[in-house]
C-alpha cells in the first residue's frame, strides 16, 4: 500500500514546455462547465459574481468549493462575510452570466428576481439549483483563493442548465 506524506513538499519549479498564457487559457476552456452566480451579504450590501470554478468536494460533510481572483473587487466581501450562496444558472438566465461579471453591484442585481434567505443572502429566483453555505475554509492558491463552503441548505428543480465551453455559453445535449 502506498502512503501519502503527512506534509506536502515545498513547491519546486516545474519546467513548462508551452509558455503561451493565451494558449494555456484556451486549453483550460476546453473543460466544459456549468455557470453559477455566487452571492453574499456584507456590510449591509448585496454582492454577486459569475463563477464557473464551482465544484463539489465532499458529500459527508457537505462541502463545495469555488475560487476567487485575489484582484476581484468583491474579494473582501466573500472572504469576510462568513458565507455565500451558489446559484446554478439555468439556460434562460444566460444574460445574468455577463451581468454578474462586470459593473457595480447595483447594476448586477438590477431587475433580477431574487429571494432573501433567512441568513440575509440573496438567492436568484430562477436558478436551476442553489447551495447556501457557511464559510468552511480559505486556501491561498496562486492568484486566487479557494473558497470552501459547508452546505447549510440547498434546492434544485428540473430545468435546462446553462453551459460554458471554450468561452461561449451554450446548452448541454444528451448524447444519442
Ligand atoms: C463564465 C464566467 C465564469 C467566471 N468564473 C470566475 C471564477 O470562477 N472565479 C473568479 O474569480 N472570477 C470568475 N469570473 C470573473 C468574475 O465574474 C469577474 O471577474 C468579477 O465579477 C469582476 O468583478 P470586479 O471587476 O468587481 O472584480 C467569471 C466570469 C465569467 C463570465
Amino acid at each position: 500500500m502506498r502512503h501519502l506524506p503527512d506534509t506536502m513538499p515545498a513547491t519546486a519549479p516545474v519546467p513548462v514546455v508551452n509558455q503561451d498564457p493565451a494558449d494555456y487559457r484556451k486549453a483550460l476552456s476546453c473543460f466544459a462547465t456549468g455557470v453559477t452566480v455566487v452571492t453574499t451579504r456584507w456590510q449591509d450590501s448585496d454582492w454577486g459574481m459569475t463563477c464557473n470554478s464551482f465544484s463539489s468536494v465532499s458529500l459527508e460533510p457537505r462541502l463545495v468549493l469555488w475560487s476567487i481572483r485575489k484582484a476581484a473587487s468583491s474579494l473582501e466581501a466573500f472572504t469576510q462575510s462568513g458565507g455565500f450562496t451558489v446559484n446554478v444558472l439555468s439556460q434562460p438566465q444566460q444574460a445574468l452570466a455577463r451581468q454578474f461579471a462586470t459593473g457595480d453591484m447595483a447594476a448586477r442585481f438590477a431587475n433580477v428576481p431574487v429571494q432573501r434567505q433567512a441568513g440575509d443572502r440573496l438567492r436568484l429566483s430562477e436558478s436551476l439549483a442553489w447551495f447556501d453555505c457557511s464559510l468552511h475554509q480559505l486556501v491561498d492558491a496562486g492568484d486566487h483563493h479557494i473558497v470552501i463552503g459547508q452546505v447549510q441548505d440547498f434546492g434544485w428543480r428540473d430545468a435546462a442548465a446553462l453551459g460554458f465551453w471554450r468561452s461561449q455559453f451554450g446548452q448541454f445535449q444528451v448524447a444519442p
